[in-house]
């Protein structure tokens, strides 16, 4: 038999140890530290073990747990989708405060897990939220954690808005696409190593699957329509000086917690309104 205490004592990572432990004893951290003489049983010990060497080789502890915390919500995951990040909470809390709490019709590219979708439609049930993504496994998940909140968000498959049945026209359109350039130091470093390619990476730069959208969005915009994008910490004035070009008005980058640009906003344009 072996106690809480030892295993920790033992483990060289010993934040995720305590992590792992909570989720192999399905206990929160505090029982760790009241009862440090707690026994695990063999059964425990042997998947604890498992779960640790597969952590020291590198596998992100949400795809260990299957889960990741995203704004309220505990969400569903799994390898085939990206690991939603806690920058892309800025996404979610500029959509909540530029737009009306009332009536929106939102529409989330790109789903992954369904993490934006999902925290929008949590937050405003009263939205109208459909929720696009080409990977068939990631929108199941997508389903399956609305589902489990009870949320209604309509899903499609496709190509970014190809995705959406024609004539559909949008008070916000957020995405968090690929952006990483395939050939960034970046995707051989930690979690992302572990992470599906067609989450993370993007041609021209990174900046293809952005300028798409953006592009895409000018003809599922309502006047005056929000779009909402985020990118890479060094993607800023690129992706303001194409929301320019393409006429969107207020362009204007919001900065993370770490103080990277992050989040890009734009305005599509009311064409009956003469400037
Ligand atoms: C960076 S992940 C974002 C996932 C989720 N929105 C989040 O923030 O955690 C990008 C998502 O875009 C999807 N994707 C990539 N290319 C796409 C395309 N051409 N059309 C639609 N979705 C695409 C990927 O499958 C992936 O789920």
């Amino acid at each position: 038999m072996i106690s809480v205490q030892t295993i920790l004592q033992q483990t060289p990572l010993r934040r995720d140890a305590q992590i792992l432990l909570c989720h192999v004893l399905e206990c929160d951290q505090s029982f760790l530290y009241a009862h440090p003489e707690h026994e695990l049983s063999t059964a425990q010990v042997k998947q604890f073990n498992t779960l640790l060497k597969r952590r020291q080789q590198g596998e992100p502890i949400a795809y260990l747990l299957g889960y990741r915390d995203f704004w309220q919500l505990r969400l569903e995951i799994t390898p085939e989708v990206l690991i939603p990040r806690h920058e892309t909470e800025l996404l979610v809390e500029t959509a909540l405060a530029r737009l009306p709490k009332s009536h929106c019709q939102v529409a989330d590219l790109g789903t992954g897990s369904g993490a934006i979708a999902c925290a929008l439609a949590y937050e405003r049930p009263q939205w109208q939220v459909v929720a696009t993504d080409q990977s068939t496994a990631a929108l199941a998940l997508a389903q399956a954690n609305a589902k489990r909140y009870k949320l209604s968000i309509r899903f499609y498959q496709g190509n970014w808005l190809n995705a959406l049945p024609p004539g559909q026209q949008f008070d916000a359109i957020v995405s968090n696409p690929p952006y990483i350039a395939a050939d960034e130091p970046q995707l051989q470093q930690g979690d992302v190593r572990f992470e599906p390619d067609s989450a993370l990476v993007a041609a021209q730069q990174g900046l293809a699957d952005i300028n798409t959208i953006a592009t895409q969005a000018c003809h599922y915009l309502k006047p005056n329509g929000l779009l909402i994008l985020e990118h890479g910490y060094r993607q800023g004035q690129s992706v303001r000086t194409r929301l320019q070009s393409l006429g969107y008005n207020a362009v204007n980058t919001l900065t993370d917690h770490a103080g990277h640009e992050r989040v890009t906003l734009g305005v599509l344009p009311d064409p009956m309104v003469l400037e």
